[in-house]
């Protein structure tokens, strides 16, 4: 069943598709598709599929928005949902993607499912011509995102992936100060992101799993949002533990990368380099209040600049540079920012019709960055990469 407001916008969009309109799917949104306008209510219908572990800090930011309406929830272990819907107080309960979709209308598909998942249950909402928000990655393979891609904008429908970093205050504080000139021409990058592992889930550790796409996927975010697109890649995983137990599934056997290494050529000689995996620890903090660790450093010709923070909840950046080379920190405002503010940022955007600084385009770059990893351990080789994205982001 669908309301009269969402066929209309639907049918305008396929009359302009007949008509030879171009559809993009981003970076700019087709005014006749946003706008408070295009929206039963002026809200967005959201309905969440996924109800494991990230759906339980989805769900209060999503639920708090004035703006958003979480119609339905939906998991193939159906007491999850059942659970999530009682205390989130949504509506609809469904135990599968099919009756969610032939269920109650909504406008935003936010996918919280295990990452193998996603591509499936992303193709079978853009066929139903549902925007998705994604948590990453939105496929496993680059030619599976692309063809999501097509289909979203064959659709007249947007599709995004997490994650969200591009969007804090901190990550444009950096973008700003590269472009200020004060740490000269940037050279080169670092990120980390480790911890012990996820306990709850086993697909974490089988395949389609694996550290770099759960926790590398936002230093590449990061450093392909801040460096640019990448032309080649060099890296190598490891598989440490034979096997992990996990609640889910007891003893399960690792298949999976653990603990990787990734660098990246972004051209002209900028390279940039994340390590990442399940075999860290990672309790250690700096001295002094409410100081963090850095995650992120880049460093140039005239200065540097460190993340304090993990990339996806910075909590400030500190610079040095010539003339001024104690390190001071700046930008410790979080502002509205929230890690899983993604499908808010976008229901925004469908809304406003303002542009996103998350593309898709960019999160199948950052796909295929992650995918050059794995080959390129696989083949002992040096990996060129064939996907960009707009860039700089800003401007
Ligand atoms: N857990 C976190 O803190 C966290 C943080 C950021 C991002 N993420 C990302 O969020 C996603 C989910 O992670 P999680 O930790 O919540 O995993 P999880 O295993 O706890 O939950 C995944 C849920 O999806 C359900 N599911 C799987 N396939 C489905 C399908 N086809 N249809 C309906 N339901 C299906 C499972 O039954 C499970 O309840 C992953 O992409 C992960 O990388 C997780």
């Amino acid at each position: 069943m669908k309301t009269n407001q969402t066929i209309d916008r639907r049918d305008f969009v396929k009359t302009a598709a007949m008509a030879g309109a171009v559809l993009s799917a981003a970076p700019s949104l087709l005014a006749a598709e946003s706008g408070p306008g295009a929206f039963k209510g002026g809200k967005i219908r959201v309905g969440e599929i996924g109800c494991g572990s990230v759906s339980g800090s989805y769900l209060p930011n999503l639920t708090s928005q004035p703006f958003i309406e979480v119609v339905s929830v939906c998991d193939i272990i159906v007491d999850r949902a059942k659970k999530r819907a009682e205390k989130f107080k949504v509506p609809n309960v469904y135990p599968n993607i099919d009756e969610m979709l032939g269920g109650a209308p909504f406008d935003l598909l936010v996918n919280t499912t295990s990452m193998p998942s996603h591509y499936p249950v992303n193709k079978k909402a853009l066929q139903a011509k549902r925007h998705v928000w994604s948590e990453k990655p939105m496929a496993l393979t680059v030619k599976d995102a692309k063809e999501l891609l097509d289909l979203a904008k064959k659709n007249g429908v947007h599709l995004w992936a997490a994650p969200t970093c591009v969007t804090s205050p901190q990550f444009k504080f950096m973008v700003e100060t590269m472009d200020s000139g004060k740490i000269g021409k940037v050279t080169a990058g670092h990120g980390t992101y480790g911890h012990g592992g996820p306990g709850w889930s086993g697909w974490f550790y089988q395949k389609g799993g694996g550290s770099l796409y759960d926790l590398g996927v936002y230093n590449v975010t990061t450093f392909t949002g801040l460096l640019g697109p990448v032309k080649e890649v060099v890296g190598m995983t490891a598989v440490l533990n034979p096997t992990r137990k996990v609640e889910d599934q007891g003893e399960v056997k690792v298949e999976a990368d653990e603990n990787t290494m990734l660098i990246m050529h972004h051209g002209n000689g900028v390279l940039s380099h994340v390590q990442t995996g399940f075999v860290y620890f990672d309790g250690e903090r700096l001295a002094g209040e409410g100081r963090q660790l850095y995650t992120i450093d880049v460093t140039g010709t005239k200065g540097t600049m460190h993340m304090q923070g993990w990339d996806w909840g910075p909590g400030g950046v500190d610079i040095a540079y010539e003339g001024n080379a104690v390190l001071e920190a700046f930008s410790k405002d979080p502002g509205k920012y929230n890690w899983v503010g993604g499908a808010k940022y976008v229901a925004e955007s469908l809304l406003s019709g303002r542009p996103s600084l998350i593309t898709p385009e960019h999160s199948i770059h950052v796909l295929e960055v992650m995918n050059a990893c794995h080959e390129s351990q696989r083949t002992g080789r040096r990996i060129s990469l064939e996907t960009t994205f707009k860039w700089p982001l800003f401007g």
